[in-house]
């Protein structure tokens, strides 16, 4: 057994028992050593398809995937579009127990636990729209939560007389205790349900999610985590956490194909929560989980989804997060050297992983995206006082990149140098 092979093994342990908390921790010295070991990281580089004429700092919108994922997609579309009419409504025949099985591996919980969807959105609208509210109940966000997951509780407001609350957190808060408080601050007899994100898409920053949904659960408030940008970024023990819902895409952090993803409902939840789309095989007040998975015809992604979960298995959480998190100080640093740059997410591993934003001094964060695109086929995230009928994300005016494994050092460095040379620094 080689090194990674060690190290993803140990990884793999359940995480409850001593046992394994020991051998976490083994893991994570182990992952230390490899961070800065640039020839495996280069080897993982080419394990990805790249289209090199780009730099893609944005791969937290939607990621390329691995050589191994896309030959498991192109082999699956051949098939399937020889005879779509016997082979094009079974997605995922045979699959489907198996990726459900190693997405409860990786979050602790049952694979009858797991429903697969086609995005974070899909998955975190079953939970969101299926909810049996009453009128009157009220639900807690706060104001940095993804526009959509709000468009949707808005749409509840409208249709069943729910409350929405948008709880006012710093945008760069100073502890995560900080963030509790927040919410701490807003509940009301009414409060039913928190939507959380469990790491921020316009700030990276990680929420206290277990601190949040056990003080939550102690009080009887019904608990959604949006797992966009955490799900195969941090570790996720839904036992531990002791939530309710969570929903995730498998195309960001977890490379998967494009239009994957999963909800996670804990059991006790399934019978009482809908599906966005009636089942043809279950009631929906079933306590199956495969009740909210009626997709209709759908491309063949789950066994390619599959595929990039045993990748990243391999590689083990430890080791990816560990790397993600140096290339973010990495990056961060290397850009701070430059006079008119502000970091504005806080580096410390618990506030803050392979997200990065920064701000530019005298400079929109659009004009930033657009201006480093054009000069460099550079591509990053920006967020200028964006505002839509769901959220304001006032004053907050920052550039931000994903550092996932595939990026290089050399890459970071060449993204402090087109931004000099963009602002003559
Ligand atoms: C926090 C958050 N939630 C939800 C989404 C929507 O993701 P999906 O494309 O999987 O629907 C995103 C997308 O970036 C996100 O950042």
């Amino acid at each position: 057994m080689n090194r990674t092979e060690f190290i993803a093994t140990l990884a793999g342990l359940p995480v409850l028992s001593a046992a394994a908390r020991q051998a976490r921790r083994a893991t994570d010295e182990l992952a230390g050593s490899m961070v800065t070991d640039e020839s495996y990281w280069e080897r993982i580089r080419r394990d990805f398809y790249l289209d090199e004429q780009w730099l893609d700092f944005r791969a937290f919108a939607s990621s390329p995937v691995p050589k191994v994922t896309m030959n498991r997609l192109t082999d699956d579309y051949r098939s399937i579009q020889q005879l779509p009419s016997l082979r094009g409504y079974q997605p995922a025949a045979g699959n489907q127990d198996t990726v459900r099985a190693q997405i409860a591996q990786e979050l602790n919980c049952l694979p009858e636990e797991i429903a697969l969807m086609r995005s974070t959105t899909d998955a975190l609208n079953n939970a969101l729209m299926g909810f049996p509210f009453q009128k009157g109940d009220e639900v807690l966000a706060s104001v940095h939560e993804y526009d959509s997951m709000l468009g949707s509780l808005y749409q509840r407001q409208l249709r069943d007389g729910i409350v929405v609350t948008q709880v006012e957190v710093p945008y760069q808060p100073a502890t995560p205790e900080q963030i509790v408080e927040c919410f701490k601050r807003r509940v009301s007899p009414k409060t039913r349900m928190l939507l959380i994100s469990h790491i921020v898409w316009i700030s990276g920053q990680i929420y206290p999610i277990q601190e949040l949904c056990q003080w939550a659960s102690a009080r009887g408030i019904v608990t959604v985590i949006d797992a966009a940008q955490s799900f195969s970024h941090l570790p996720i023990d839904v036992r531990q956490i002791d939530c309710d819902y969570l929903g995730a895409a498998l195309h960001k952090w977890c490379a998967g194909p494009l239009g994957t993803g999963f909800l996670y409902v804990k059991r006790t939840h399934i019978a009482q929560t809908y599906p966005l789309a009636g089942h043809y095989a279950y009631a929906a007040d079933s306590d199956r989980i495969e009740k909210f998975e009626n997709f209709g015809a759908l491309a063949p992604v789950f066994p390619a989804a599959s595929v990039s979960l045993t990748y990243w298995r391999t590689m083990g959480l430890a080791t990816k997060r560990e790397r993600m998190q140096f290339l973010k100080e990495y990056g961060m640093e290397a850009l701070q050297r430059i006079p008119q740059v502000k970091i504005v997410t806080n580096q410390s591993p618990e506030h803050s992983c392979g997200i990065g934003f920064f701000t530019v001094q005298g400079h929109r964060a659009s004009q930033i995206k657009e201006q480093l695109l054009k000069q460099d086929g550079i591509v990053v995230q920006a967020i200028e006082n964006y505002r839509n009928r769901n959220v304001n994300y006032r004053g907050v005016n920052a550039v931000g990149i994903a550092t996932p494994v595939f990026i290089l050092p050399v890459h970071l460095d060449q993204l402090a140098t087109s931004l000099r040379a963009l602002l003559k620094a």
